[in-house]
């Protein structure tokens, strides 16, 4: 199978393509490395990609529609990955999410219908969408309205649009709502990364709003399962969610990296964060029904792999 793969220099992005690899999938790769977070990890993943396998990569933006569809001219699945991530970089930078979310899912759309016949397309959505709704937990056939950040409208916006050339030209579109997705060579703008740092800084670690607040954390390799059956497999769905389902309240989370680390943290109360949301937490009956999908990692397991990454990737970088 030939799969382009847009984000592949992201933290998902780099984990998929891993796999895809390692299966003897042939895998074309597009990321603009963009400077959200440090690009030296962006071109460390990409370095060890191309020592996993046969990766065909190209430095380039999904702006730049013509590039796009070249790249697109004879893959089987276009999975599209690349995006403006971040509730929060949304205030200082609503535009990059214009120019990634919004402008970028329509060129990956119009590429994909111009081809005769048209690629399938697995794409990433996120469970951002759920925004303020108070039923847990969250199921796809909930109604999502109530969007509490720019990056989560964006992300709904690409649904809607999906859904509608899904209507019009009768595409094969899915789109995959992942939940606050961790790992070995992760996002630094991630909370449990955040954490991590200032632990091993010695530095205090600041706590926006309510540390009861959870989130339905997913290890990178649970997702990466999810993703791959995605790729391969046609099914009816328009859109899955790709959980853990069990919600982490953030005292846990900051307790898990305490004992990975060795370390207890010293805790400043900051102010909630606009956009920020009380809960994620997802319903996997469709994704198990559609893929097979059932998360496997627990989270004592996950941040003590993270936490040994991270120890390495400080020791190289
Ligand atoms: N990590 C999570 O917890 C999570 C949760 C929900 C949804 N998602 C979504 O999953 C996808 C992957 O997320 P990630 O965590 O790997 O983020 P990431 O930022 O690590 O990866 C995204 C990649 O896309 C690239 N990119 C961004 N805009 C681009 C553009 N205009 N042209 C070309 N490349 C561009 C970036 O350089 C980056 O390498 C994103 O769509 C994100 O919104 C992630």
């Amino acid at each position: 199978m030939k799969v382009l793969v847009t984000g592949c220099a992201g933290f998902i992005g780099y984990h998929v393509v891993r796999r895809l690899l390692a299966d003897g999938d042939a895998v074309v790769g597009l990321d603009h490395l963009g400077p959200y977070y440090d690009p030296a990890l962006k071109r460390a993943r990409v370095a060890d990609l191309r020592r996993a396998g046969p990766l065909e990569f190209h430095v380039g933006d999904l702006a730049d529609f013509e590039r796009l569809r070249a790249l697109a001219a004879d893959v089987d699945v276009v999975l599209h990955l690349a995006a403006q991530p971040g509730v929060r970089h949304a205030l200082l930078d609503p535009f990059s999410y214009e120019r990634s979310n919004l402008l970028g899912m329509l060129h990956v759309l119009e590429v994909v219908r111009r081809r005769i016949p048209p690629p399938r397309l697995v794409w990433a959505s996120s469970s951002s969408v759920y925004g303020g709704n108070a039923r847990t937990p969250f199921a796809e056939a909930d109604r999502v309205d109530d969007p509490l950040s720019l990056y989560a409208a964006t992300k709904r916006a690409g649904e809607l649009l999906a859904h509608s050339y899904r209507h019009l030209f009768g595409l094969e579109t899915l789109g995959l709502r992942f939940f606050t997705v961790y790992g070995p060579w992760g996002r630094p703008d991630m909370a449990y990364w955040r954490f991590t740092e200032a632990l091993f800084d010695d530095r205090p670690l600041e706590i926006y709003g309510d540390a009861a607040a959870s989130r339905d954390m997913t290890y990178i390799d649970d997702v990466v399962d999810g993703v791959v059956a995605a790729v391969r497999r046609s099914v009816p769905d328009e859109l899955l969610n790709l959980g853990n389902a069990e919600p982490i309240p953030l005292d846990r989370l900051v307790q898990t990296i305490e004992r990975a680390v060795g370390r207890v943290a010293r805790r400043i109360a900051a102010p909630p964060q606009p956009g920020d949301v009380a809960t994620t937490f997802a319903d996997l009956a469709r994704a198990e029904a559609a893929l097979g999908y059932r998360p496997r990692v627990r989270l004592e397991e996950g941040i003590a792999r993270f936490v040994d990454w991270y120890r390495w990737w400080r020791s190289v970088r």
